[in-house]
């Protein structure tokens, strides 16, 4: 298991449910059911492809008809969202597809949910967009991953405010985080450069 996944289980509130969005293999929830008791475990994933090694996964451990887990083939955006606190991870998807389903499930604030945040790319224009939303920052971290940078993002209704420089992992001591916020910082500048020198349209 990769630190990724085991970091993005450890934000996971105990006894939550917990909503693996865009699950894929089903890792993160698998990792966080291990790791913690939880009131409910709904894997989402719109391949059903994807899907089959959830259904191994769950059949292996002798969860299929545990009534605490389901399985949802669709897209995460038109899921219907269990009124407990619960916790929502997103990781391995674009940006874009982060934006989307927070704008879907939550047009009316976050409420007592936690968001669990794992872009595949740089967060720059994830993060201008969760400045415009009634958010706060719990917690943000970056891991390495197949020799990648992965930030991690931790969102609840009442937390710090959020930077669009992820300026909560910035002041760790860790040699991989160092170097990823200086090429972070490089790849910023070099993109408002590039702006800045486009001429107005
Ligand atoms: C690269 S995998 C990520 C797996 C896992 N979340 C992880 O971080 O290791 C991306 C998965 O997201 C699914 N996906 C993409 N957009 C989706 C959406 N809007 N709703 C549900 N699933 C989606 C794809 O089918 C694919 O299985």
């Amino acid at each position: 298991m990769s630190d990724r996944i085991r970091r993005l289980a450890s934000f996971v509130r105990p006894h939550s449910v917990l909503y693996d969005l865009c699950c894929d293999h089903g890792y993160i929830g698998l990792t966080a059911w291990d790791q913690k008791p939880l009131a409910g475990l709904v894997f989402v994933d719109q391949s059903p492809n994807a899907l089959r090694a959830v259904h191994e996964a769950l059949k292996a451990r002798a969860l299929t008809d545990d009534p605490r887990v389901q399985v949802i083939n669709g897209p995460a955006e038109k899921i219907k969202l269990d009124a407990r606190p619960s916790d929502l991870v997103m990781a391995g998807v674009g940006i874009r597809t982060i934006v989307t389903i927070i704008r879907a499930l939550f047009s009316e604030g976050l409420g007592p949910h936690r968001l669990i945040i794992c872009p595949e790319k740089n967060s720059l224009e994830l993060r201008s967009f969760l400045l415009t939303q009634t958010l706060g920052l719990v917690a943000e971290d970056v891991v390495m991953e197949a020799e990648r940078f992965r930030e991690i993002i931790v969102l609840e209704e009442k937390g710090g405010p959020i930077h669009l420089l992820g300026e909560g992992y910035a002041n760790r001591q860790d040699p991989h985080v160092q170097n990823f916020v200086v090429s972070l910082r490089a790849w910023y500048a070099a993109v408002t450069k590039n702006r800045e020198a486009r001429p107005a349209p």
